[in-house]
């Protein structure tokens, strides 16, 4: 089938404002907006900047909004995109620097404020660090985070308030208070007990409604405001 494609252009060194360029090839329905874009590259402009790595869903690299949805584009389906045009724009909330190239540094900054990673107790380093099951099925699902920023893409307290945390970066806070084996519980809590944490989410959902992991966001969310009211309270 024939198909336009409408990618919004920017360039932070040459434009003043971005524009949109359309781009006719065919492509089966069963192919990916990302197969879309490199055939777009490769074979008409080699100017259109993206990012990319694994093209299955793992490396979270080509976050970007599809047809108004933040999306994978390794993800999303020609068939599943509504026609007559698939308009492909940067992620919201994010500064553009190139086409669908957009500024991750501050995103990963905030998910480095929370210290995503274990910070086990000093005797754990010289016996094997058990954890029962039932605890580790706890994060599940939070685990499967690939941290591409769809969430935070998607996300109108992050368009409102640019100083909250977002998503992403309470997804993995969430890993961390809740892992069994973690010595900072009550201290991870205590830096997320602001507005500009936890509590600057007003339960929109719109995380979670495109999280490509499917990863329940905002309930993760909310069960961090519960344990802050059980435990710091
Ligand atoms: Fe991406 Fe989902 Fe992780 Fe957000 S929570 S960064 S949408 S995988
Ligand atoms: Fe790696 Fe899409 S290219 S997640």
């Amino acid at each position: 089938m024939d198909i336009k494609i409408k990618v919004q252009r920017f360039d932070s060194k040459i434009n003043r404002e971005p524009y949109f360029q359309t781009y006719d090839i065919a492509a089966e329905p069963n192919e990916r907006i990302l197969d879309c874009l490199n055939r777009i590259r490769w074979a008409q402009d080699g100017s259109l900047a993206y990012r990319m790595s694994c093209g299955h869903g793992v490396c979270g690299s080509d976050a970007m909004r599809i047809n108004g949805i933040c999306s994978l584009a390794c993800q999303k389906l020609v068939k599943d995109c509504k026609g007559p045009d698939i308009v492909v724009e940067p992620l919201p909330n994010f500064v553009v620097i190139k086409d669908l190239i957009v500024n991750m540094e501050p995103f990963f900054a905030r998910v480095n404020q929370v210290r995503p990673y274990l910070i086990a107790a000093a005797e754990a380093a010289s016996k094997e660090f058990k954890q029962l099951p039932e605890d580790r099925k706890k994060l599940d699902g939070v685990i499967r985070c690939i941290l591409c920023a769809c969430c935070t893409g998607a996300c109108p307290n992050v368009t409102a308030n640019a100083k909250f945390l977002g998503p992403a970066p309470l997804v993995q806070a969430f890993r961390c208070i809740f892992d069994s084996r973690d010595s900072q519980h009550l201290e991870r809590l205590k830096q997320v007990d602001h507005s500009d944490g936890a509590w600057g989410c007003d339960n929109l959902f719109k995380c979670t409604q495109v999280c490509p992991k499917e990863i329940l966001v905002t309930k993760s969310i909310n069960l961090i405001k519960q344990e802050i009211e059980k435990s710091l309270r």
